[in-house]
């Protein structure tokens, strides 16, 4: 498999080149920028991109790199920090931005040389997004401009010979007009190279891996049912089938359907399918309990205590599978395979679990191509476009006590709001919605009688990356259908309240 390795500065966009790349049917991987030399050609990449980064190139601690990088004959394209990196280290000149104004930001018109491999076939000009303060002044030599826009004479630069290219503005981002093209000009003009990365081959690709690494071994995986579990327990299963063990924990905090739904999917395939029935024991320590942390503990540690019940159905394991996904991977900066995700699902299982290493098996993946892979593997969009699901549940959707008659009441009010919102095409404006019963009771009046009955807050929201979201703006009549529903159809609510917090101030959870 050819690979494309992108090195990265310190730049904002380094996951979305990574996206580009993968797109245009390439695989790559991102690393650190002080990647040690070897490591690069153990990777044995065939193209080489430089992102962009927020310092100077002539700054003390500016990130640098081995210039013998650029004597391994592979090409390279280097984004806006990236391309004035090349051009200092060839021997050009870069002008500070903070002495003169150099600086370029938002959309700005380019003319491309359109003879050069990077801009063939694209229109003379067109809109590009700039995000600058330096740029390029002085040609290395065997470097030619060839791009340039009114601010900015060189606003590309190439090396025809040696395969080494940059743009000072950034092709990854939407706002760049043929953005996606000139990383495609790069890959297969300048390098040479065909579009051959699909989920087909990543599947067929991964799967050898899983066999060879876990030969007749014993796999365990905690499956919680979200995406990412599910769609690791599908790809286990092809590869080594009955050698994996599944264990689903069913703590009775689920939304309508969705156990059976899980259990459905699982239960009649390869690998050994253990459903534990835990209601009664989740429930009957969470009696009385309504602080959201003790909560939160009670059901982590109850999850443990769980699979120590079921250890011996279990049996010898030789692995811990693990859903973790590529953005995890680079945001806990490290390459190492044993680290392990602090989720509360599985957090614990390392101390009662023996095993000799973990995998996992998702770890190079972004989550739409975790999705993508799903879907090649057979799930059902219900189980792949499901949406994030805290760990300890709707328990955490309950303000005060969870019991087993609250935990209906908003099972059947959630569901409500959540099929409105697909049969309405609305959820498409929204990442992540549900309701919240809350512990406030308020007077009402139903017929001509008093109702003194409990509050529930619709809460639907907006982001990218679920760090901030913003509140979803739903339309009014929609939220009036869907009050009346809940308060006609839901026995114990009496008024219905829609959240119009980001986060933050807020959070996306209630608790
Ligand atoms: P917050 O409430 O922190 O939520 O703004 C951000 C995202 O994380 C999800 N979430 C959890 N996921 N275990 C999980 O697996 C948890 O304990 C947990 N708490 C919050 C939440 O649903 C949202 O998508």
């Amino acid at each position: 498999m050819n690979k494309v390795l992108i090195l990265n500065f310190g730049g904002q966009y380094d996951q979305l080149i990574a996206r580009r790349v993968r797109e245009s049917g390439l695989y790559c991987e991102i690393y650190p920028y002080n990647e040690t030399l070897e490591k690069i050609k153990e990777y044995n990449p065939v193209a080489l991109i430089f992102t962009g980064g927020p310092k100077s190139v002539y700054l003390e601690d500016s990130p640098h790199l081995d210039k013998e990088l650029f004597e391994l004959g592979i090409p390279v394209l280097g984004i806006c920090y990236g391309c004035q990196l090349i051009a200092y280290e060839m021997g050009g000149v870069v002008a500070s931005g903070k002495k003169e104004d150099l600086s370029e930001y938002g959309k700005v018109e380019v003319e491309f040389d359109d003879s050069s491999l990077l801009f063939m076939d694209l229109p003379k000009t067109s809109i590009v997004w700039m995000s600058h303060q330096d740029r390029v002044t002085k040609l290395p030599s065997g470097f030619m401009g060839v791009a340039k826009s009114n601010n900015c004479p060189i606003a590309a630069i190439a090396n025809q010979e040696k395969k080494i290219y940059g743009v000072q503005f950034h092709p990854e981002v939407t706002h760049t007009e043929f953005g996606k093209e000139i990383i495609k000009n790069f890959l297969y003009k300048v390098c040479g190279l065909k579009p051959e990365w699909s989920m087909k081959s990543y599947k067929d690709v991964i799967t050898n891996d899983i066999k060879k690494k876990v030969g007749n071994g014993k796999v365990l995986l905690a499956l919680s049912g979200g995406v990412d579990s599910s769609v690791a327990a599908k790809l286990l299963e092809e590869a080594i089938g009955e050698n994996l063990v599944c264990v689903f924990v069913d703590h009775g905090m689920m939304r309508l359907n969705e156990s059976d739904l899980i259990y459905k999917t699982f239960k009649s395939g390869k690998s050994k399918f253990i459903r534990v029935n835990a209601e009664d024991r989740f429930l009957t320590a969470l009696k009385g309990v309504t602080d959201p942390e003790a909560k939160r503990k009670i059901i982590g540690s109850e999850f443990i205590k769980v699979f120590e019940d079921v250890k011996h159905e279990i049996g010898e394991i030789d692995y811990l599978a693990q859903g973790t996904i590529y953005p995890d991977v680079i945001e806990s900066g490290k390459g190492d395979a044993e680290t392990i995700k602090s989720h509360h699902n599985v957090g614990g299982l390392p101390s009662i679990i023996d095993f000799k290493g973990i995998i996992e098996p998702l770890r190079l993946l972004f989550k739409d191509e975790v999705r993508a892979l799903g879907k090649e593997l057979g799930l059902s969009d219900k189980i792949v476009y499901r949406q994030p699901f805290p760990g300890p549940g709707l328990g955490i959707r309950i303000i005060g006590e969870v019991t087993k008659e609250r935990l209906d009441i908003l099972r059947h009010a959630d569901s409500i709001f959540t099929s409105e919102m697909e049969s309405s095409g609305y959820s498409n404006l929204s990442n992540q919605y549900f309701a919240v019963l809350t512990n406030l009771k308020s007077v009402g009046v139903m017929g001509d009688g008093r109702t003194y009955e409990n509050a529930l807050v619709l809460r639907a929201v907006t982001t990218e990356d679920f760090m901030t979201c913003s509140w979803t703006r739903l339309p009014y009549e929609f939220l009036d259908k869907v009050a009346l529903r809940i308060v006609n159809e839901v026995k114990g609510i009496n008024r219905v309240l829609y959240d119009i917090t980001g986060k933050p101030p807020a959070t996306v959870e209630f608790e």
